[in-house]
């Protein structure tokens, strides 16, 4: 048998030039109304916090009927990056977003 390794530099990968959030309001996470609540208020949140951003379309946010992580919450999904959050607040995805879009161009 032949042992072989792989290895990879991680800061040579290409960084993602863009960030795309979706907000799930579907059946669970809008249960209660507030992945609805949640998505709305994100889509007037982002582009106020990232208006250079949004408008050169490195930034943008969808609603989703359903991502398949239902839990009682409204689930949010980062790409291209595949963080999930749940129930997380305005703010926290706020910041996280400014994380994401911090890539070196
Ligand atoms: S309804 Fe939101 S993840 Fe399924």
């Amino acid at each position: 048998m032949t042992a072989f390794s792989l290895t990879c530099d991680t800061n040579s990968l290409r960084r993602p030039d863009y960030c795309k959030i979706l907000v799930c309001v579907g059946p669970r996470c809008d249960a209660e109304g507030k992945g609805r609540a949640l998505f709305d208020a994100l889509s007037a949140a982002l582009p106020r916090a990232f208006p250079d951003d949004a408008r050169r379309g490195r930034l943008s946010c969808a609603s989703r009927d359903c991502l398949r992580l239902c839990t009682r919450e409204p689930i949010v999904r980062f790409e291209p990056s595949g963080e999930i959050l749940s129930n997380p607040e305005v703010d926290a995805l706020l910041r996280l977003t400014a994380e994401m879009l911090a890539v070196e161009s």
